[in-house]
């Protein structure tokens, strides 16, 4: 019995012990974070060169958007070659360069792997699109049209208009769910998998601490080819609005996940599978776990992020959720990344340390995204001629594309907020960066960047903070958000006033303040959009 015990107490702090459990991920973009060599691209050398910024920032992992080799037609999410580093980011040395100096200052380095399709210049591709009878020809998801001229059902790409492309050599249509130059590959096809998890060995065995699966629930369609349900109205880019059972979430991503799972169990280190895992509720969020815990560790939980307005009983309802529907395991929570407004935007820019405090003081792993801790906001093109994001082209003027979200890292109020010497960065600039950029707010005890800091700090250090239990208590009616954090030693409670109204609150126990964003918050009593942090003594 009492080695049962030993035993279980043991594994239960090995488990504890995983890195990525509450780490804070920092995405990067980087067309967009710091350009050494004044092309007016971001690249490897760059981020290098910014690692003390995200060491003092407190993070624990950084993931980088697609650096491979591609023709960047959606900006690296159509790779050409798995195993290699495109030269506008540098090369496999400066790879190398950047994972060893994140090391040493105890930050993981994650890729993104793109596994559901790859760019039309793929070597893959080329072949499969030579002739019907090519070995690699069923790699991809190839169909003849229902009839002359007609494509083979009413599938929509996610980019716009048909899913699928006629190839006039082969006389086929391909299938892809977002550009037509992104080819759906075929995972019914157990070819794909050996090469996609060659590709995966390939970084882990370069010292990756893992990956963040892209369009990760889009790996299969339905083998019949069935239409979609029609919906009703229009979509931003005219098509018919469809449901997307027949091309979403289907049940063989599970098999591909727990496959990919093990690969990455045989390498020492913990290293972890976030998924991008847009789905329509904590349930299906749940199954991404796997079963037994043997899919991903991460999958992201949109359903906090994307709330967008500030209700305190959609938060308590789906951050409970978030911690009691997942059978113990990790939430992962995001508000920001390169396809969403930002956050500052999304909310009344008042509320950017409630959305702090949230993603950074709930028992929940942080994925946050580049410029947020400055409160960078989103600038989106006002001219059609100025958008590089092409489904902003396609869907103008209601989709304006994602641009907005990517504009440059804000560094400092010199030519190009730091982050170029070129004379045109591939994105503007925009013209915040004057007021809002970090060497700035460096120098500012009470600006966001020292508010995200200092959030980050106490999660580490404040055993609550923690370790603690996540516990939500209910002032839905004063549009209140509170939670308490809690081990058997120590409580500590968070208040975040979501109105524009002051309020108090009843609250039992003395508190001792631990962070406030206002010097007024008491923690029962709470100026307008206030945030109070204390331990309950
Ligand atoms: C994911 C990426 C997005 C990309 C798409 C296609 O949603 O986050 O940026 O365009 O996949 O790869």
């Amino acid at each position: 019995m009492i080695r049962i015990a030993l035993v279980l107490s043991l594994f239960a702090r090995v488990a504890s012990a995983q890195w990525w459990q509450h780490a804070v991920v920092y995405e990067i973009y980087p067309r967009s974070f710091q350009d050494s060599n004044g092309d007016g691209i971001g690249d490897l050398k760059g981020i290098t060169s910014r690692l003390d910024y995200l060491h003092d920032l407190g993070i624990d992992a950084i993931w980088l958007t697609p650096i491979y080799p591609s023709p960047q037609v959606d900006f690296g999410y159509d790779i050409s070659n798995y195993e290699a580093i495109d030269p506008q980011y540098g090369t496999l040395a400066d790879f190398d360069t950047l994972v060893h100096e994140a090391r040493k200052r105890g930050i993981r380095i994650l890729m993104d792997m793109v596994m559901n399709h790859t760019s039309d210049q793929h070597p893959w591709f080329i072949e499969s699109r030579s002739s019907r009878t090519n070995p690699k020809r069923d790699w991809y998801v190839w169909r003849d049209g229902k009839a002359p001229g007609q494509p083979p059902n009413n599938w929509l790409a996610l980019f716009g208009h048909s899913a699928w492309q006629y190839d006039s050599g082969t006389g086929q249509y391909y299938y892809h769910k977002f550009y037509p130059q992104q080819p759906d590959l075929n995972w019914r096809n157990p070819a794909v998998e050996r090469a996609m998890f060659r590709a995966v060995r390939f970084w882990l065995d370069r010292g990756v601490a893992g990956f963040r699966l892209d369009a990760i629930t889009n790996l299969f369609e339905d083998p019949q080819l069935r239409d979609e349900r029609v919906l009703g109205g229009t979509n931003a880019y005219g098509d018919p609005n469809e449901d997307d059972a027949r091309t979403d979430n289907l049940p063989e991503v599970h098999d591909v996940l727990r496959s990919l799972r093990m690969v990455i169990n045989t390498y020492p280190g913990d290293r972890v599978l976030i998924g991008e895992t847009y789905l329509h509720g904590p349930e299906d969020l749940n199954k991404m776990y796997g079963r037994n815990n043997d899919e991903l560790q991460l999958p992201m939980d949109m359903q906090v992020g994307l709330i967008d307005t500030l209700d305190a009983t959609a938060y308590r309802r789906r951050i409970t959720e978030a911690e009691t529907m997942v059978r113990g395991n990790m939430p992962l929570f995001v508000f920001n990344n390169h396809d969403i407004h930002r956050s500052w935007d999304r909310y009344h820019p008042a509320a950017a340390r409630i959305v702090a405090t949230i993603l950074l003081a709930t028992r929940a792993t942080a994925q946050m995204y580049y410029g947020e801790e400055i409160g960078m906001t989103t600038t989106t093109p006002t001219r059609k001629e100025d958008v590089r994001d092409p489904i902003g082209v396609i869907g103008w003027p209601r989709e304006k594309g994602r641009d907005g979200e990517r504009t440059p890292m804000q560094w400092d109020a010199t030519a190009n907020a730091g982050f170029s010497t070129s004379a045109s960065p591939w994105l503007p600039v925009p013209s915040s960066s004057d007021s809002v950029n970090v060497a700035r707010e460096q120098a500012n005890p009470g600006s966001l960047l020292s508010w995200y800091k200092r959030l980050i700090a106490l999660r580490r250090t404040d055993p609550a903070m923690a370790r603690g239990d996540n516990a939500m208590l209910d002032y839905d009616s004063l549009n209140v958000l509170v939670w308490l954090r809690k081990t058997p030693g120590r409580t500590v409670v968070v208040a975040c006033n979501l109105s524009a109204q002051p309020k108090t609150i009843v609250l039992r126990g003395a508190l001792r303040p631990i962070l406030r964003s206002d010097s007024a918050a008491t923690g029962r009593s709470l100026p307008p959009y206030a945030v109070y942090i204390g331990a309950v003594e």
